[in-house]
This record gives structure tokens, C-alpha cells and sequence, in this order.
């Protein structure tokens, strides 16, 4: 049979930054189920690749992005080679990528915050930037931008995180508020402490067996881009049923 007969007549075109792990890794592959052409950008080349080829098995079509969101000329570049990839446009952004660590204010260094802020907030700003002309190309563009229950709610030693998080929520709604005439849709997703990679590094005492899986969050993201084009999908919280 002709291989052509099983390409769909058209795949939804996605960016997903972070893609190599946890969450975004979990969102590229939701994507993929559902036979997207799924641009996975993140600064580890290996892990990209590995996810990529594991959205091929999954039904869509991957693409490894090498990107490191901090750097905007690579952002550029990246974003030029995953509207490559999709011919184009984006029907779906995803601003996943982030680092997260605990300190004390008092005890966290310069490079913290400034790291922190350059990855979760100027990163978010860098691959909206480059992506707009990709989502005006799209009849059914979203953004979602990917903040935390500490964009919601202070917590201790979270200076960093929860001013990158606040911020990108703010973000996220002015965006809304631009874009609506447009028809671009903004989501911020706040997810609940979720069992990745980003606690490996993190000293505490995280118990992982009461956190959501990364796929409870793409889960949310794909219910929201199915929604009615009038729902309100502005603030989808993903909260931990497990420590209820
Ligand atoms: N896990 C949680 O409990 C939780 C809860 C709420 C919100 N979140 C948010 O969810 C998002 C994903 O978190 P996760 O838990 O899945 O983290 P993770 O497992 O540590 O994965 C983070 C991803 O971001 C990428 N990344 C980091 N710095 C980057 C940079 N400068 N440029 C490009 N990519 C970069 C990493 O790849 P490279 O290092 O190879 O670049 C990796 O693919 C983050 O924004 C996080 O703040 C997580």
C-alpha cells in the first residue's frame, strides 16, 4: 500500500522547549500520539533525539531542535529550523523548558537568580518572540506557557523560582489580552510538584511517590487545545490529588 495513504490530511505543527525530559518529554510524545509533527528543542542533543524518534514511534513526526532558550540568536536559529520542520507554522507553542533550586534569599547567589530568571521568564520571552509568525500562520494557534503552583503561591527558599513564575503568568496575560483580536489562545499551566529530573539536584526531602506524573500535565494541555475556541482555558492548575 502507498505510505501516503496513512499521512493525515494535516498534522498539527508543534515547538516544545524543554522536550528532552520530564514534562516537555511527556507533552512532545501526548503530541505525537495524536500525529503531530512535534519540533523538540532543548540545549541536550542526545535527549532530543532519543524523544524525537520516540514521537516517530508514536504516531506523529520528530524533530531534534538544539536550543538553549537563555541565548536569543540561538533561539532564532532554532525556530527557523522548526518552522522548517513544519512547514511554516505552529498550531501549538509549548514554554516548558526551566531549572528550578531552593535557597534561603539571603543565601542564594547572584547567579542564581540571574540564571533562574534567564531560563524561566527570558527564555519564555525569547521563543514567543520568534514563534509569533509561526502561530499567525496557524487557524488554531495556542500558546502555553508553563509556570507552576509557585507562579500561584510563595514559597520558602523559591525567590528565584516564584518571581520567574509570577512573572511568566503576567506574561501570559498580557499576551492574552494582545492576541485575543488575533485568535492566538494563551494558556499558563501551574503544575504541582511533578517526579522528574529537576528534583535530582535539588537537596530536601522530596517524596516522589505523592507527586503527578509529567503525562497529568500533557494531558491538561491537550484538553485545552481540544476546548471550544470560547472556553476559558486562561489558568489550568494541575494540582497533586495525592497530597490532598
Ligand atoms: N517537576 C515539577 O515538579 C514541576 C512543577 C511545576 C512546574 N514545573 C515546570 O515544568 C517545566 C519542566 O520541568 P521538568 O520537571 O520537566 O524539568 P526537567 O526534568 O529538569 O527538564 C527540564 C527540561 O528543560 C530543558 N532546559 C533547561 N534549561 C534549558 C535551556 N537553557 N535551554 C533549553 N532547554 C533547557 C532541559 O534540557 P537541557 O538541560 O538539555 O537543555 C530539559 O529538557 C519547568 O518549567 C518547571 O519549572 C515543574
Amino acid at each position: 500500500m502507498n505510505s501516503a495513504a496513512h499521512e493525515p490530511a494535516q498534522r498539527l505543527r508543534a515547538l516544545v522547549t524543554g522536550a528532552g525530559r520530564g514534562i516537555g518529554r511527556a507533552i512532545a510524545l501526548r503530541l505525537g500520539e495524536e500525529g503531530a509533527l512535534v519540533a523538540c528543542a532543548a540545549r541536550s542533543e542526545h535527549e532530543i533525539e532519543r524523544v524525537a524518534r520516540a514521537v516517530d514511534d508514536a504516531g506523529g513526526r520528530g524533530a531534534a531542535i538544539p536550543m538553549d532558550v537563555t541565548d536569543l540568536a540561538s533561539v532564532e536559529e532554532g525556530v527557523h529550523r522548526a518552522l522548517e520542520f513544519t512547514g511554516g507554522a505552529f498550531d501549538i507553542v509549548v514554554n516548558n523548558a526551566g531549572v528550578f533550586s531552593v535557597h534561603a534569599f539571603d543565601a542564594m547567589s547572584p547567579a542564581t537568580w540571574y540564571r533562574t530568571l534567564a531560563v524561566n521568564l527570558n527564555g519564555p520571552y525569547h521563543v514567543t518572540l520568534m514563534s509569533l509568525r509561526g502561530l499567525e500562520q496557524s487557524e488554531r494557534a495556542h500558546l502555553f506557557n508553563i509556570s507552576s503552583i509557585a507562579g500561584r503561591q510563595a514559597f520558602e527558599g523559591n525567590a528565584a523560582y516564584c518571581a520567574s513564575k509570577f512573572g511568566l503568568r503576567g506574561l501570559s496575560d498580557v499576551l492574552r489580552l494582545e492576541w485575543a483580536a488575533r485568535g492566538i489562545r494563551v494558556s499558563t499551566i501551574y503544575p504541582g510538584g511533578t517526579d522528574t529530573t529537576i528534583f535530582d539536584d535539588v537537596p530536601g526531602d522530596w517524596d516522589r511517590s505523592t507527586m503527578n506524573q509529567p503525562a497529568d500535565v500533557a494531558d491538561v494541555l491537550w484538553a485545552a487545545y481540544l476546548a471550544p475556541h470560547d472556553a476559558n482555558v486562561a489558568d489550568l492548575d494541575v494540582p497533586n490529588p495525592r497530597l490532598a
